[in-house]
């Protein structure tokens, strides 16, 4: 068990695991890991050095060294910056969430991102949103969710905002786009994208997001309650 609770959401791409993170930790009152930010940071960061995707020694020596900071914004939201530049939307688009799925493929920065990821496990509790917190990153906590949903549905929720922010793209392209991020995500043989033996499996795909926020809190009030008795 953690020395303080942890609730670990994985799934892969467009699951809602961020939005869903955000409303449960809102509730309960705990911080928040959104580790897939640390992997988009390391892909701008290589960009921005001229480093390759499949450099695993220069990568990691990226990772380790990465000056992020993530600054929680009145009213909701996060500004993150990277050496003292506001990245938060360089590092939301496709194309750096397709980098990171490459740079996450490298050992050497798995392991170099391990210690930031846990070092944010403080007092009262944490939810960590990725595709390995429950099996590699929090092995030991309490409540763990894998959240799923059809490719088509991913694409369809991920086309919705895209489109409210005027980008211009296609849901065919996104389908595609969301299957070879899935395929990478789940074949690569470092920390590859499962479901803890031990979490609860939730198919979002035909579920509001205030259902899956019920359902995930409940989980949480019965291993609190399990751990009270
Ligand atoms: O969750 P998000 O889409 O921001 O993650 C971007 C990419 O980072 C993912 O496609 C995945 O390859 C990688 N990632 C990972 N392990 C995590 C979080 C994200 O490999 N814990």
């Amino acid at each position: 068990m953690t020395k303080f609770p942890v609730l670990t959401i994985d799934g892969p791409a467009g699951s809602g695991k961020g939005t869903i993170a955000e409303y449960v930790a809102q509730k309960l009152g705990w911080h928040i890991l959104d580790s897939g930010a640390l992997y988009r940071l390391v892909a701008v960061a290589a960009q921005k050095k001229n480093i390759g995707l499949d450099n695993d020694v220069a990568l990691s020596e990226l990772a380790e060294n990465l000056d992020a900071v993530f600054l929680p914004c009145e009213g909701g939201g996060v500004e993150v910056c990277l050496d003292g530049d506001d990245v938060t939307h360089a590092i939301r688009t496709e194309e750096c969430g397709c980098s990171a799925s490459q740079v996450a493929t490298n050992a050497g920065v798995r392991k170099a991102l391990l210690q930031r990821q846990r070092n944010y496990l403080v007092a009262p509790g944490l939810v960590a949103d990725g595709r390995d917190m429950g099996t590699v990153v929090f092995p030991d906590a309490a409540t763990k969710v894998f959240l799923t949903a059809s490719a088509e549905e991913r694409a369809k929720r991920r086309f919705n905002q895209l489109n409210e922010k005027g980008v211009d793209v296609t849901l065919a392209g996104l389908i595609l786009e969301i299957q070879k991020r899935d395929i990478r995500d789940i074949n690569r043989s470092e920390s590859p994208l499962v479901a803890a033996f031990d979490a609860v499996t939730i198919d979002t795909s035909e579920l509001s997001i205030e259902q899956v926020v019920a359902q995930v809190l409940s989980l949480v009030a019965d291993v609190s309650e399990k751990n009270t008795m």
